[in-house]
């Protein structure tokens, strides 16, 4: 019988293994400072709307390694006036900015240079971390089928409520040029964003962090789940695929509420002012069959 020996190799390798983890391993993380408890409030507060630090590209890039990417000196920098860096002409911020389709990311409100320091901290400890708590929405790269744009679309027009109670996007946004009808104003159309933001992924990642000034606050302290996401992602989608045919919903059911809000409006015209309406209606229909018979005779 065999016994396993020094000499076999897995033992061998298994010790030399757990020698090298803990000679690299142990100088490595006493380099790295304990970030202070403010300074990871602040990056959750100030920073984690655009970036994951290991969970991908949001708004702003994948933060997880960056300290191998620039210096200190020069991420310091960026941070204090990303705008001003960018727009220096330094080569690699321009391309940042590109890949970020044309976002500046905006100059902190009251950062300082210290500050700037313990969120680089922050940022490399958690990209030292398996899994940072900063990793974002782990959103699934399933298949996106039909059941996923019916209940984007329940999602969006506050049929279904979100599981965080945030607001339906309806109550901001409207879709195919339905107008004022088909949702709220305050927002764009969203009929041709899924091509805006570049498919999937790009309208996936905005969503999980929308950096919109007006969403932002709101969707902060509500947010969107990962399979919400994905549904609203698949209907909004869909929705620019046929924007054709929701348009026409949309003007349809215009047209049938003006239709029976027009009824509506007869009705209680009818009630409250029964003797009113009975008096005015008969030179009413006269008036109109006047203009009629002018209109035909013109044409
Ligand atoms: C509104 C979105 C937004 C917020 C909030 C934001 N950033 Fe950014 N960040 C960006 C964008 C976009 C870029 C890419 C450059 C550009 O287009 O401005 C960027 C780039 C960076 C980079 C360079 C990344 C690299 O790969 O070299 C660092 C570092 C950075 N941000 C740190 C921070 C920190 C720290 C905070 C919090 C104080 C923060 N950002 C808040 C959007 C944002
Ligand atoms: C409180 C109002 C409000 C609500 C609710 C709201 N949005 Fe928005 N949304 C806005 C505004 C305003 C903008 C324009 C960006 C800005 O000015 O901040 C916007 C922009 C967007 C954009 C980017 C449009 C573009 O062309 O860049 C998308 C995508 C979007 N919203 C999707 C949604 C979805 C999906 C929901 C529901 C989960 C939603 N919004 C709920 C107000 C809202």
């Amino acid at each position: 019988m065999r016994q396993p020996t020094l000499g076999g190799s897995p033992w061998l390798a298994a010790l030399l293994a757990a020698i090298a983890t803990t000679l690299l391993a142990a100088p490595a993380s006493a380099q790295l400072p304990v970030p202070s408890e403010e300074a990871y409030a602040s990056f959750e507060l100030n920073c984690k709307s655009c970036h994951t630090i290991g969970g991908g590209k949001l708004t702003g890039p994948d933060l997880k390694g960056v300290l191998e990417r620039r210096s200190r000196e020069w991420l310091v920098e960026f941070i204090l006036h990303p705008k001003a860096v960018i727009d220096s002409g330094d080569a690699y911020a321009q391309e940042m900015f590109r890949e970020a389709r044309g976002v500046y990311m905006p100059d902190p409100v009251g950062m300082t240079p210290e500050m700037a320091g313990k969120l680089l901290d922050v940022v490399a400890v958690e990209s030292s971390l398996e899994k940072s708590r900063f990793a974002g929405l782990q959103l699934s790269d399933r298949p996106l089928t039909e059941a996923d744009v019916a209940r984007g679309r329940r999602l969006f027009r506050g049929e279904e409520s979100f599981a965080s109670g945030a607001p339906a996007c309806f109550s901001c946004h409207t879709l195919a040029g339905a107008g004022g009808f088909g949702g709220g104003t305050l927002g764009p159309d969203l009929t041709a964003v899924s091509a805006r933001l570049e498919g999937r992924k790009g309208l996936a990642a905005w969503l999980s962090a929308p950096p919109s000034a007006v969403m932002a606050p709101v969707y902060r302290v509500a947010p969107l789940d990962g399979e919400e996401v994905l549904a609203l992602t698949a209907f909004l989608e869909d929705t620019a695929a046929s924007g054709a045919e929701v348009a026409e919903d949309g003007s349809l059911a215009f047209l049938l509420s003006g239709l029976g809000l027009a009824a509506l409006v007869l009705v209680l015209l009818d009630v409250v002012w029964r003797g009113r309406y009975v008096a005015t209606r008969a030179p009413l229909v006269r008036k109109r069959l006047v203009a009629r018979r002018a209109l035909e005779a013109r044409s």
